[in-house]
């Protein structure tokens, strides 16, 4: 592959447009996340670590707006924005920061962005030791779950469906320098389905995938996926959100993905969107060679089956 344009850290959050601004505050706070920015017409949520915001709403018919990257440095977008064509802007935000626009090749939104205010991280609730079958290191400190919402870190990934896989990864690849993790397929290796992507961070670890990008006969989101504490953080959340969902309900989990390795769980949120809760992702460094699965190996090691819409 050539040398991409940029290497993109992580991604940042992604975009909607959503009729009421006060049930999706209600369901991400449900959901774990808490408010960072409210105007007249966006609401901006934050995790627990120090992301200024890692979801955005704005006010208006039900859509999905785009997707947003971290750039590693104020030059990396400079570099982005002459290989591009393209300009570096303030955001014009909350937060502030700068940003380059792009659209990728299914003409979806794309923003890369740097130097946005830097928030304090929210404590974690930390989670005692695991007694398990081979080690029993927890003695004499009890094992107790506060009830509440997940305590939703940072978004992790997203997966997007396109009409043209080879030239979307083709772009993600050659402008923020994503990595291939896995591909997933039906007839054989050479006709892939899906593919995983990650960031690459060199000798550093990254998630398994920030993206996946999902062949399909339409150009749609997928899904959003936001990392939560741990395991009894994921089910407690979902307890939470069963109980107090604000018009979100649930849509496919609990489980654990094969590629990626994480513990699932998906929701609808109340206008309709896939919105992940995960935990323990498969960290990779950039050395990893890229593999290839067939669907029926590539789904989840357990858990239910995935509904029968597919729409995640
Ligand atoms: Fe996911």
């Amino acid at each position: 592959m050539s040398t991409p344009i940029i290497r993109v850290r992580d991604m940042a959050f992604p975009r909607f447009q959503v009729p009421d601004l006060d049930q999706m505050e209600a369901f991400l706070t449900a959901f774990g996340m808490q408010r960072s920015t409210r105007t007249a017409d966006a609401l901006y949520m934050r995790g627990s670590d120090g992301q200024h915001h890692v979801h955005v709403s704005h006010l208006g018919p039900a859509a999905f707006v785009g997707l947003s990257f971290w750039a590693t440095s104020h030059d990396d977008l400079e570099t982005l924005a002459r290989g591009t064509r393209t300009r570096v802007e303030p955001t014009n935000e909350p937060g502030g920061g700068a940003v380059v626009h792009l659209r990728d090749p299914d003409g979806r939104r794309i923003d890369v962005v740097h130097g946005l205010a830097e928030l304090e991280t929210l404590p974690l609730r930390s989670h005692p030791a695991l007694n398990t079958g081979v080690e029993r290191p927890r003695i004499g400190t009890l094992q107790r779950v506060a009830s509440g919402p997940a305590q939703v870190k940072r978004c992790g990934h997203a997966a997007i469906k396109t009409t043209d896989l080879a030239t979307l990864s083709r772009w993600y690849g050659e402008t923020l320098g994503m990595l291939v993790s896995d591909d997933i397929y039906m007839e054989g290796p050479d006709k892939p389905m899906g593919r995983f992507v990650r960031c690459d961070r060199g000798s550093e670890p990254a998630d398994h995938h920030t993206l996946l990008l999902l062949e399909t006969p339409e150009v749609k989101l997928g899904h959003v996926a936001y990392e939560v504490a741990d395991f009894d953080d994921l089910m407690v959340g979902h307890d939470h959100l069963q109980a107090n969902g604000h018009g979100g309900r649930p849509y496919w989990g609990i489980g654990r993905h094969i590629l990626g390795g994480q513990i699932f769980d998906y929701w609808k949120d109340p206008f309709g969107f896939t919105i992940e809760h995960w935990t323990d992702s498969d960290l990779l460094r950039a050395d990893t060679a890229p593999g290839a699965h067939h669907i029926l190996n590539a789904l989840s090691q357990w858990g239910p089956m995935p509904p029968p819409d597919l729409d995640f």
